[in-house]
C-alpha cells in the first residue's frame, strides 16, 4: 500500500458564534448572547491514497467547504491530526499550497483580467518563471475546451467555462493533488457533463482528485470512494457500489397516490420489499426486484397516479442514514 497523500484523524473545526441561530449544535451556551463554539467539523478521520478520487457527500452545512479549507492548508484546525503529502499544513502551509490545485466553491477569478491572462498571472504567483507560464496558459486553455476564449474577459464566459477556467487554473503548478469543492453546483447538465469529462481526464492521468458535492449522481461518477457526511460527521465511507449494497437494496419502486394519500397507502405497503420510506410527494419500496413490487401492486387493487422502477443510489443510501433527502 503507498502512503496515503492526505491522512485526518479526528479533523475539527469549531466557528465562535453569537446568537442563538446555531446552539442547536454542539452548543456548550445557555446565553444567546454569549459566544458559544458549533463544530462544524465534528471528528472527520479518512486517508486518501495517491490516485485515488475521493468525495466528500453531503447536504449543505456538513462541513465539507471547512474540511477542504483545512485540507488546503488555508484554514487551521481546531483539533485532531492532519498530514497532506506527509507534512502538516499547522508548519508547511506554503509547502502544501505550492503542491496542491485548489477549485473553491465560489469562483474567485481575477475579472480585470481575461482567461489566458487568470492562468498566467496565478503562475506567476507561484513563481513559474514567464515564458513556462505562457506555455502552460496555452497548454490548459486548450485542457479546458476554452481556446477560443482565451482574450475573453471572465465576465463573459459562462458559469461552465468559469468553473473549466479556474480547474485549469488549480492545474498550473502541476498539483499532486486536486481540491475541488462542489466542481458542477449551478450548472446545467450539459455543462456538468462537459466538466465531468474533463476530471475524467485528470483521474486517467493518475491526479488525485478530492472532491465535495451534494449531488449523488457527481459522487457516483466521479469517486472511488466517498465519505457521507452530516452534522460534520461521516455516516458512512465506500464504494459507491458497496455503500449502495450495504444501505438500500438493489431497485427501487417509487410510487406516488397524491400528496393526501402517501401515508396511508404506504401502510398497506408494508412488507412489499425489504422497506418501505414515505416523502411528502412519493413511496419509496426497496427490494430487489421493483417490477415484482409492481406487479404485487396492481394485484392488490392499488392505484397508482404513477410508477417507475430503479436503481438504488447513492441518494437512497442517505435516506437511508439520516431519513433525510440530500437535497431539501
Ligand atoms: N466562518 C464561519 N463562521 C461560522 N460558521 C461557519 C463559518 N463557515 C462555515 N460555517 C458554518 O459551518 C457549517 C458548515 O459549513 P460548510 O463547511 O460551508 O458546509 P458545506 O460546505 O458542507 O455546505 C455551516 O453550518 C456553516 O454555516
Ligand atoms: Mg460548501
Amino acid at each position: 500500500m503507498p502512503a496515503p497523500v492526505i491522512r485526518a484523524a479526528n479533523l475539527v473545526k469549531t466557528y465562535r458564534v453569537r446568537g442563538s441561530a446555531r446552539l442547536a449544535r454542539g452548543a456548550r451556551s445557555r446565553s444567546a448572547r454569549t459566544p458559544s463554539e458549533f463544530r462544524a467539523v465534528d471528528g472527520l478521520s479518512f486517508e486518501v491514497a495517491p490516485g485515488e478520487s475521493f468525495g466528500l457527500l453531503g447536504p449543505n452545512g456538513a462541513g465539507k467547504s471547512t474540511t477542504m479549507k483545512m485540507v488546503g492548508a488555508v484554514s487551521t484546525r481546531t483539533s485532531g491530526d492532519l498530514e497532506i503529502l506527509g507534512l502538516d499544513p499547522d508548519r508547511y502551509g506554503p509547502e502544501i499550497r505550492s503542491r496542491l490545485g485548489v477549485v473553491p466553491q465560489e469562483d474567485n477569478l481575477d475579472g480585470e483580467l481575461n482567461a489566458r491572462e487568470n492562468l498566467y498571472v496565478y503562475g506567476r504567483y507561484f513563481g513559474l518563471p514567464g515564458r513556462v507560464c505562457a506555455q502552460k496558459a496555452d497548454q490548459l486553455l486548450a485542457f479546458a475546451q476554452l481556446e477560443d476564449k482565451a482574450k475573453s474577459k471572465v465576465d463573459q464566459l459562462s458559469g461552465g467555462m468559469k468553473r473549466r477556467l479556474t480547474i485549469a487554473r488549480g492545474l498550473i503548478n502541476d498539483p499532486r493533488i486536486l481540491l475541488l469543492d462542489e466542481p458542477t453546483t449551478g450548472l446545467d447538465p450539459q455543462a456538468r457533463h462537459i466538466l465531468w469529462d474533463r476530471l475524467f481526464r485528470l483521474k486517467e492521468r493518475g491526479t488525485t482528485l478530492v472532491l465535495t458535492t451534494h449531488y449523488m449522481d457527481e459522487a457516483e461518477q466521479l469517486c472511488d470512494r466517498l465519505i457521507v457526511v452530516d452534522k460534520g460527521r461521516i455516516m458512512a465511507e465506500g464504494t459507491p457500489g458497496a455503500l449502495i449494497r450495504q444501505h438500500a437494496s438493489r431497485e427501487v419502486a417509487e410510487v406516488r397516490f397524491g400528496s393526501a394519500h402517501n401515508e396511508l397507502a404506504a401502510a398497506q405497503l408494508a412488507g412489499f420489499g425489504d422497506r418501505v420510506e414515505v416523502l411528502p410527494d412519493r413511496v419509496l419500496v426497496y427490494a430487489h426486484d421493483g417490477e415484482a413490487v409492481l406487479a404485487r401492486i396492481a394485484e392488490t387493487g392499488l392505484r397508482p397516479l404513477t410508477s417507475l422502477v430503479r436503481r438504488a443510489s447513492l441518494e437512497d443510501v442517505f435516506l437511508r442514514l439520516t431519513g433525510r433527502s440530500l437535497i431539501e
